[in-house]
């Protein structure tokens, strides 16, 4: 497929953010294609969780362009944000998932924040995220109660619960085993191909992200270093995105 034709759905430009005297991005330009998955690289603290925080409106930029949708979200309010979200949701680093809330609870909460009034409604759509995720009759446990896989993954159905026309991960496998993150890979790529939403996914570990993605950017510096196709990253000279590689072997 010539990419040259593909639609960009999201557009970074000169992205600058610090917070104090820390310069965290420093000028990141990144675009991502409508329905593709692109994976951003990076070692930890060098603003990975940042970068996607600006895509959906969590952190403003002190200089630069965020456009989602050809819609740019520098000037936009709050409650112009807030519709920005719900097209462009957000599976947290940690699960963030409410402890005092059953996992139905949890998955319910955003379509009852977007005034979703119908109980009925609600249960169903509830029930065919769960079902998408493989979760199917865990509705009445609390977190507490769950694996760490099963948080991730109700995380991710309760992103999904407003139908988004894109998915930021942010660190969707870290911190559990290989065969729990494999499986969450596979959940994450099946669910892309079958929605077709464009999906962001932040991680460290290359092993995942050439299991999820189509393109790969490294953010080092406060800067994209590199970015291309998984054949571009496998064949590249760049001694840091190198490195990475043999991370993932
Ligand atoms: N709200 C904030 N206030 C002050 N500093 C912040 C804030 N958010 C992030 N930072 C700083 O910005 C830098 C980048 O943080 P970020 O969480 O984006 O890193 P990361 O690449 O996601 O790391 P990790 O792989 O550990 O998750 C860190 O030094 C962090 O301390
Ligand atoms: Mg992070």
């Amino acid at each position: 497929m010539n990419r040259d034709h593909r639609r960009p759905f999201i557009v970074i430009r000169g992205l600058e953010k610090s917070f104090g005297p820390k310069q965290v991005l420093r000028g990141v330009d990144l675009e991502v294609f409508e329905g593709e998955t692109m994976v951003v690289l990076g070692g930890s603290g060098e603003g990975k969780s940042v970068l996607l925080r600006h895509i959906n409106g969590l952190e403003r930029p002190d200089r630069g362009e965020i456009v989602v949708d050809g819609q740019s979200l520098n000037e936009l309010s709050e409650d112009e944000l807030d519709e920005v979200r719900k097209k462009v949701s957000m599976v947290f680093q940690l699960g963030a998932l409410f402890d005092s809330l059953t996992v139905f609870g949890n998955v319910a909460y955003p379509l009852q924040e977007h005034g979703w009034t119908s109980e009925a409604k609600v249960r169903e759509r509830v029930h065919e995220v769960l079902a998408m995720v493989e979760l199917s009759g865990v509705g009445d446990l609390f977190p507490a109660e769950l694996s760490g896989g099963m948080k991730k993954r109700v995380a991710l159905a309760r992103a999904l619960a407003l139908e988004p026309k894109a998915v930021l991960y942010d660190e969707p496998t870290t911190g559990l085993d290989p065969l729990v993150t494999h499986r969450i890979d596979l959940m994450i790529r099946s669910l892309q191909s079958r929605l077709g939403f464009t999906s962001v996914v932040v991680t460290h570990d290359l092993k995942s992200a050439f299991k999820v993605g189509d393109r790969f950017a490294l953010l080092d510096r406060g800067r994209i270093r590199f970015s291309g196709t998984a054949e571009e990253v496998r064949s590249t000279s760049d001694e840091l995105m190198r490195e990475f590689v043999m991370t993932a072997l």
